[in-house]
């Protein structure tokens, strides 16, 4: 299967950085072999796809509801409507700063999928139940109240497994932390899932960069990346794509 790589921005970017936007989706053609993708902040999505026609351009979050008295949000409908191809959902920062529950990851990613828009649904330990040793047992857990019911249907999921504490603080796990929990988040997703299950990717997130791509794209079981602070700039993010691109077909000159 392509390596999934995808940007997330954040509450970065303004008109002025769509250049930025176009920079990677025209850089990236020269990587057939690789997913790539920018979740970028919901306003300005509309621009960025008409920035870059034909290129993955997604969100950071949806609403569960299709519409209603839910002011502030977005729907997954008005997120398709504004060319948006995928989500994030459950992200560590909105699990904390917006108190976004297992259950509402659930229902967040069910929505998004069952309106066409592919997912990427994130988990992942804070540093003192790493320092616990119940990492595995907690992130599964995690998983399993936050995954939907059905991965059957147009859109794609995809696991993000990013640890609390590697995000943006330019920790990284061992590649044996990473073997071990990627290992247990597919066997969970077959169990679930069945043979689909073997079908969704799991990428790895938390500080990944241009340095550390290659060799955490070496574990066995890592799908690609989910990339904070080093997708802003086509300079940084391209060589992450490049390393994910090194077991796939070689580049487009
Ligand atoms: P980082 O963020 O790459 O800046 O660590 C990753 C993320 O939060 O998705």
């Amino acid at each position: 299967m392509n390596k999934l790589v995808a940007g997330n921005w954040k509450m970065h970017g303004l008109s002025a950085d769509l250049s930025e936007v176009r920079a990677i989706a025209e850089q990236s053609r020269r990587y057939p072999a690789v997913d790539v993708a920018l979740c970028v902040p919901a306003i300005l999505i509309e621009r960025a796809v008409r920035t870059a026609p034909g290129f993955a351009i997604g969100a950071q979050d949806v609403h569960q509801a299709p519409s209603g008295a839910h002011t502030g949000s977005v729907s997954a409908q008005m997120l398709r409507d504004a060319g948006a191809r995928l989500t994030i959902v459950g992200h560590s920062e909105r699990r904390e700063f917006q108190r976004e529950s297992d259950a509402d990851v659930k229902a967040k990613a069910a929505a998004a999928l069952g309106a066409g828009l592919d997912v990427i649904l994130c988990v992942g330990e804070s540093l003192k139940v790493r320092e616990s040793g119940r990492a595995v047992e907690t992130v599964v857990a995690q998983l399993d109240a936050s995954l939907p019911v059905t991965v059957e249907g147009e859109a794609w999921l995809a696991i993000a497994y990013e640890p609390i504490w590697a995000i943006g603080t330019g920790k990284v796990p061992t590649n044996a932390e990473i073997g071990e929990m990627h290992a247990a988040i597919r066997a969970r997703l077959v169990e679930r899932f069945g043979p689909p299950g073997q079908a969704v990717r799991i990428v790895y997130g938390g500080s990944v960069k241009a340095s550390n791509a290659a060799e955490i794209f070496g574990v066995a079981d890592v799908d690609g990346a989910l990339v904070g602070g080093a997708s802003l700039k086509a300079a940084d993010f391209i060589p992450i794509v490049a390393a994910a691109a090194v077991e796939g077909d070689a580049p487009i000159a």
